[in-house]
């Protein structure tokens, strides 16, 4: 974030400590969120933990941001924005934390704009979001239990009545902390939050993380723990036919392709276990995170059927609420939706709430966030920023959609995995050649940073291969809506001289490969009821035959009549099958190998470096193909932009076999 050397910096330093002690504890951080700040010893500023990094990852050179705590505190102190309307207000606050800023690099990630409560605190603060912390704060009765569970502490703790997150917030802390240090003599050590959380604040390190380790534990203590002892895996056909079965039914409501995955462990097994657990889970969201990450209170689902979960939906969106991204089906577990970024943050939001929700239940009732400040909520200019880097800001013409691309490990399998990836596909990358294929993801990691791939090792010519990679892939993410059928070989040889197992190992990948996968995809995209995309990636050779390469000509020609026949049966499902058929791709082939060369000039009469310039220089725009050029026309045909083509073929390679 600074290029400055850092190390000098006290503050910092302990800032650093704090966010590793407190940050890398399941038990504190469990439910994500929180912040942590430290000041200078001279309290002009403060250095607090940047919006959306991790707390443990706050490091010397990122994941913070310093600023002036006078600035930062005035503006709970201005007069003009007290009269301020609250959404104008909202934005000016986020605009005047900016300004507070003070570590010379502007832009970048915000502030956390819980800013203005470590302002009023001691020199170490520590907020966070502990379940344990959860269960009383998110408890109808929860302040008298604190106020009984910390009865023996010299100072009282401070009951935070819930506020609306933001300027309102730390407003009304400012108050109580005035009020508190009159009564007391000192400002408070700990706060808690309703429907919120936790803040502790120390003048040293040691002093603060200590403090935060005993409020948690003695939170803890109170509560008792789920009794369950060991998780049912449940059957993965239902677990799979639910994941489908949710998928389609976000699609079919919010018009998004997301993935969906099946998680099961023992805190998600006790609560459903529990026989109030429907009821409680119909409780609204108890705090702003479970409203901006996953949307609304996970739902309840005895069964389900694609149209059951649709119509439950629906209802949210009627009811003027975000659609839920966390789905718990009886006798299954908890499915997740949204992309690989967002999940886990779905999962742990969820899990901290059902425990909240279970202990909250044992503890006196559930007090869920009221209506009013859930609509506030959802209005905020705070929130709809955390809610957009939650949801997922991935955009891209393919944007949810789940690709599977064979031969992804080199060549133009991989520059088409990458070029899915850079329009928002998660891309599974199938390949015989694991290292490869993991390279391949390295690549797609490099070029589009918020793209999801996972290596699947695959034989497409081995029918059982084929089959656990798609099992796979719909573990994974749910489902699949795009496959390409890249996995090629060219065993080049004049027909006399051309071996029975070379013939036989180029039907094999090349016609009876593309087979197994599109009958396994297709099997697939017609059980989920949302179409599909499936590309053939032929060759030039298939439309106009190249000398001594018999396999390949039958083959490459194949493939293209394959596409046909599939889109006539695969059209009244909404599934479009198309080729693509390329010209010369030199770049990064294992076709285009020495051997290759040497044949080629052989059979041109020239010498091998001439073989490039010979071929490019029979195109029409005499230019080179390149596998992204590969990429974007297979792009275009898994996209909403070629809706209507299907059966179809597209040559990029430079004008050179023209189609009719
Ligand atoms: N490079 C070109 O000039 C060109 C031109 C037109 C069409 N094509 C077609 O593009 C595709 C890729 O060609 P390339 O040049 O990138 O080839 P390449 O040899 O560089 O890559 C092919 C990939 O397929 C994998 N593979 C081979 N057999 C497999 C199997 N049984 N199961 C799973 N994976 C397997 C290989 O491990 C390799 O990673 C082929 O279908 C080819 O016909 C290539
Ligand atoms: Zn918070």
């Amino acid at each position: 974030m600074n290029g400055k050397d850092t190390k000098s910096v006290p503050a910092l330093a302990d800032l650093i400590r704090i966010s590793k002690s407190v940050g890398g504890k399941a038990s504190f951080v469990q439910g994500g969120g929180g912040n942590t700040s430290v000041k200078t010893a001279d309290g002009k500023h403060m250095y607090i933990k940047a919006s959306g990094v991790p707390i443990k990852d706050i490091g010397e050179r990122r994941g913070w941001r310093k600023l002036a705590v006078a600035s930062v505190r005035a503006i709970l102190d201005a007069p003009d924005l007290r009269k301020m309307a609250e959404a104008e207000r909202e934005a000016e606050v986020v605009r005047r934390l900016q300004d507070s800023v003070a570590d010379g690099a502007p832009g970048g990630a915000r502030p956390s704009v819980e800013s203005h409560l470590h302002a009023l605190l001691d020199r170490c603060v520590v907020h966070l979001h502990p379940v344990a912390v959860g269960a009383y704060v998110c408890a109808k009765n929860g302040k008298a239990q604190l106020q009984k569970l910390f009865g023996d502490d010299d100072l009282p703790p401070v009951w935070v009545p819930y506020t609306r997150p933001g300027y309102m917030l730390g407003a009304k802390v400012a108050r109580l902390v005035a009020a508190y240090a009159k009564r007391h003599g000192r400002i408070p050590g700990v706060l808690f939050l309703q429907n919120h959380g936790l803040l502790v604040t120390a003048d040293t390190a040691p002093r603060v993380v200590r403090e935060v380790s005993r409020v948690i534990g003695l939170c803890q203590s109170g509560l008792t723990q789920p009794r369950i002892r060991s998780v049912r895996r449940p059957n993965a056909d239902a677990v799979a036919a639910a994941q489908t079965s949710i998928r389609r039914a976000l699609w079919e409501t919010t018009g998004r392709r997301l993935a969906v995955k099946h998680f099961i462990d023992r805190a998600i097994a006790g609560f459903m276990a529990r026989p109030d657990a429907r009821q409680l889970v119909s409780s609204a969201p108890l705090t702003p995170d479970e409203l901006a990450y996953v949307g609304n209170s996970a739902m309840w689902l005895s069964a389900s059927a694609a149209t059951a979960v649709a119509r439950k939906i629906e209802a949210q969106i009627r009811r003027g609420e975000w659609p839920s991204a966390a789905f718990l089906v009886e006798g299954l577990g908890l499915f997740a939706a949204g992309s690989d970024r967002t999940i886990p943050i779905v999962r742990e939001v969820t899990t901290a709430s059902l425990l909240i929700r279970g202990h909250a239940a044992d503890v006196g009732g559930i007090r869920s966030l009221p209506k009013v400040e859930r609509q506030f909520i959802m209005r905020w200019e705070g929130e709809r920023y955390r809610r957009q880097v939650a949801v997922g800001s991935e955009g891209g013409e393919l944007a949810g959609r789940i690709a599977v691309v064979t031969g992804a490990a080199s060549g133009l399998g991989r520059s088409i995995a990458i070029g899915l990836g850079r329009a928002g596909a998660s891309v599974a990358l199938a390949d015989v050649d694991r290292e490869a294929a993991a390279e391949t993801a390295n690549m797609l990691r490099e070029a589009a940073p918020g793209a999801s791939s996972t290596v699947v090792v695959c034989d497409v010519t081995a029918e059982r291969n084929v089959e656990a990679a798609l099992r796979a892939i719909r573990r994974r993410w749910g489902g699949v809506d795009i496959l390409v059928n890249a996995a090629g070989i060219a065993p080049a040889h004049s027909l006399v001289d051309l071996p029975l197992a070379e013939w036989r190992a180029a039907l094999d990948v090349n016609l009876t490969g593309y087979f197994l996968m599109a009958r396994a995809a297709a099997r697939l995209m017609i059980e989920q009821g949302m179409g599909g995309s499936i590309i053939n990636i032929s060759s030039k050779s298939g439309l106009e035959a190249s000398k001594s390469n018999t396999p390949y000509n039958a083959t490459k020609a194949g493939e293209l009549h394959m596409a046909r026949g599939w889109a006539l049966e695969l059209g009244p499902h909404g599934i479009r099958v198309n080729s693509v058929a390329p010209g010369n791709v030199f770049e990064g082939s294992k076709i285009w190998n020495p051997g290759y060369i040497k044949m080629c000039a052989e059979k041109h009469g020239i010498k091998p470096d001439e073989v490039i310039p010979y071929y490019v220089n029979m195109t029409a725009l005499k230019r080179r193909i390149t596998g992204q050029d590969v990429a974007d026309a297979v792009t275009f045909l898994c996209s909403d932009k070629a809706r209507t083509i299907t059966g179809q073929t597209i040559v990029p390679d430079s004008g050179q076999v023209m189609v009719r």
